[in-house]
């Protein structure tokens, strides 16, 4: 009896297992995957059976082929499976989280996590690092020495009760499916897909355990979703998805063409957030992290209004108060919270090249995609999965479009250790902008909101 129930089981496995070739040919020829062929397929990704090889095949195939959006919600169930689901209804039944689709010079959520926490929201943010062209913010994070992004469940709840707030990487504990997809997308070209962008995120955010999510979807050059057209799509899905997983989610589309802000790579990025927090923040930056806060505060029960949300955020930034939480999250994660008053204490570049402008006008491009690449060759992002990060690499954008510019003015300024990649970064930047002779409208910043 014993043997035939053995017999049946293994005759069950085998009739069910997958090869990994025939898991990609699958997506090469446009079929779907079922549930249990994802749990299969990344469960052995997972215990190192299949190569990132096979993995990178399947995963260009879903950037030719898209997925269902029941494919995509199994992915998402897949990945958040991967590790720990936190209960956050003891510590912070109110949490609400955020994420951005990614872009260049966002620094939002370093901004917004203390801010929120400052103002009695208490967040567990799961982010994410470099990806493509576009920068991370746990790479940033880590440009401070000593910052620890790796917290397992103990410390994440530790963080939240003493402190409210922490900022934390995919690990082996939370969404570990996302941590190895998400470094072997970003150097084999398999970022822009809705559908993975869509599972990377929200099983991030389920794996999190807040009850309310604001996303902040990136549009434009600089954004992995080029029109809007492509954003919106992105913004149903990742809400459908965070629906019928029982969240509420909203999503705020927001400009990508030029770089928000005015500061680009991992240390500089960390002192323009900080500058924000001492209400000294680039336009563009405070509007896209007031609005987004609002919304926060709302679905946190803060306040009752988006007005009234926008209203405690401006008063709040104003006032510098919230840095103090940001140095405490600093502190409670290892970094040291001298850095708010002390930008020395970050990574610093030997080198600084300055691009001037060749004409007097008016700035009616800075091409944010580009910024990125050059950004990476400057140091500042991985070519190849293991790369080590220029921390103190990166770029100073002078100008914002629609800004006055007089010949020989700076445009860039770009800071970097090594003076053969900042000359090829210089060049790089030199089609990045493009100037007119006729006045050009300063951008707009927020552009749809989906609830
Ligand atoms: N942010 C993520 O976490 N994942 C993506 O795929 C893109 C942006």
């Amino acid at each position: 009896m014993k043997i035939a129930i053995v017999l049946y089981f293994i005759k069950t496995i085998e009739e069910n297992y997958m090869l990994p070739q025939e898991f990609i040919r699958k997506k090469r020829d446009g079929e779907s995957h079922t549930l249990e062929e994802f749990r299969e397929f990344f469960s052995s990704y997972l215990r190192d059976e299949i190569p990132d090889y096979q993995v990178s095949a399947w995963l260009m195939a879903v950037c030719f082929r898209g997925m269902s959006e029941e494919e995509a919600l199994n992915l998402t169930q897949v990945m958040a499976e991967s590790g720990e689901i936190l209960d956050l209804s003891k510590v912070a039944p109110n949490a609400v989280d955020k994420h951005s689709t990614g872009g260049v010079g966002d620094k939002t959520s370093i901004v917004l996590v203390p801010l929120m926490a400052h103002l009695g929201l208490k967040i567990a943010k799961m982010s994410g690092r470099g990806l493509g062209h576009s920068g991370g913010t746990i790479d940033k994070l880590e440009s401070i020495p000593g910052f620890k992004t790796s917290l397992n469940k103990e410390e994440i709840f530790k963080g939240l009760e003493r402190v409210g707030c922490v900022m934390v990487s995919q690990s082996k504990d939370l969404a570990p499916l996302d941590g190895k997809l998400y470094a072997l997308r970003d150097v084999t070209a398999t970022v822009e897909s809705i559908p993975l962008i869509a599972s990377s995120i929200m099983s991030k955010k389920l794996a999190g355990g807040a009850k309310s999510i604001v996303l902040d979807v990136k549009v434009g050059k600089g954004a992995f979703m080029k029109t809007l057209d492509k954003a919106l799509a992105l913004s149903y899905l990742m809400v459908d998805i965070g629906k019928k997983a029982n969240r509420n989610v909203v999503a705020i589309l927001s400009q990508m063409d030029e770089p928000l802000g005015n500061k680009i790579g991992n240390n500089l990025e960390i002192m323009e957030a900080i500058d924000t927090l001492k209400g000294k923040g680039p336009a563009d930056l405070v509007e896209v992290v007031t609005i987004t806060g609002a919304y926060m505060l709302l679905m946190g029960e803060r306040v009752k209004t988006v007005e009234e949300g926008k209203e405690l955020i401006s008063k709040t930034l104003e006032s510098g108060q919230a840095v103090k939480k940001f140095a405490q999250m600093v502190a409670y994660q290892g970094g040291n919270p001298k850095v708010v008053d002390d930008y020395s204490l970050l990574p610093h570049a030997q080198y600084k090249e300055i691009i001037l402008s060749p004409e007097t006008g008016f700035v009616k491009e800075i091409d944010a995609y580009k910024v990125g690449v050059a950004n990476m060759i400057n140091g500042a992002g991985r070519r190849k999965k293991d790369d080590e990060i220029d921390y103190g690499a990166g770029i100073v954008v002078k100008k914002k479009i629609g800004d006055k510019i007089s010949l020989n003015e700076p445009i860039f300024d770009i800071y970097c250790s090594d003076d053969l990649k900042v000359e090829e970064a210089a060049q790089y930047l030199e089609n990045a902008f493009i100037i007119s002779q006729e006045p050009v409208p300063h951008s707009k910043h927020i552009l749809e909101i989906i609830s």
